[in-house]
């Protein structure tokens, strides 16, 4: 998969970062939808939260189990968009972005790091996901293992590197602006709603 690390000066990215702070207090803030394409070029979507930004203050952190669909589908093609709704502000985020998977294979010390540092801010609820049976086998195949405190190999991290942004608020006056990061630079330019 490719890695691009995305220029943090970018309006827009200060808008998301805005639009989080705003709407904290609604429990769903951090949830947001994720589409890939399967090999055949069908769309997937799927609800997933958002863990953070990566150390370049940009790129948007998942966490996935390895053994699930979006993996395969991100190995074919690592684009990826974003759909994230703030019901409080009223206002869209699609994010058209590149995924960097971060799993027990890793060889960088940077993401190793995050990958575990990731895993130890964990619930043990939601660790205990990673022990299951695969997801998407028949039901009650395979057994559950005891949850440890290192990730498993099943861990993986997601790093969604942004390269374009379509804002949209919906206030009294409605407003939209596209942002695209090119030759490392981000260019942003407000269009019709
Ligand atoms: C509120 C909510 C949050 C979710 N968060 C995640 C998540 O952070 N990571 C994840 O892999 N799946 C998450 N899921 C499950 C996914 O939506 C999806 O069912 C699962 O990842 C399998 O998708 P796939 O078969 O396309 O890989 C969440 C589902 C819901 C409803």
């Amino acid at each position: 998969m490719n890695e691009m690390t995305p220029d943090a000066s970018c309006e827009a990215l200060a808008e998301l970062k805005t639009a989080l702070r705003k709407n904290r207090r609604d429990a769903h803030h951090r949830y947001f939808q994720m589409a890939t394409v399967t090999a055949e070029g069908h769309p997937r979507n799927r609800t997933v939260v958002f863990r953070g930004f990566g150390a370049d203050d940009a790129s948007l952190l998942v966490i996935t189990d390895c053994r699930s669909e979006k993996i395969v589908e991100l190995r074919q093609n690592a684009a990826t968009e974003v759909a994230w709704y703030f019901t409080r502000t009223r206002e869209q985020f699609r994010i058209s972005a590149v995924t960097t998977c971060v799993d027990y294979r890793c060889q960088s010390e940077e993401g190793s790091a995050l990958r575990e540092q990731v895993w130890q801010q964990l619930s043990e609820a939601a660790r205990a996901q990673f022990f299951w049976p695969g997801p998407g086998l028949p039901l009650d195949t395979g057994t559950t293992a005891a949850v440890t405190d290192e990730a498993p190999d099943t861990f993986a991290l997601l790093k969604l590197s942004p390269v374009a942004i379509d804002h949209l608020v919906l206030s009294k006056v409605q407003t939209r602006r596209r942002s695209q990061l090119t030759d490392g630079r981000w260019h942003e330019h407000w269009i019709n709603p």
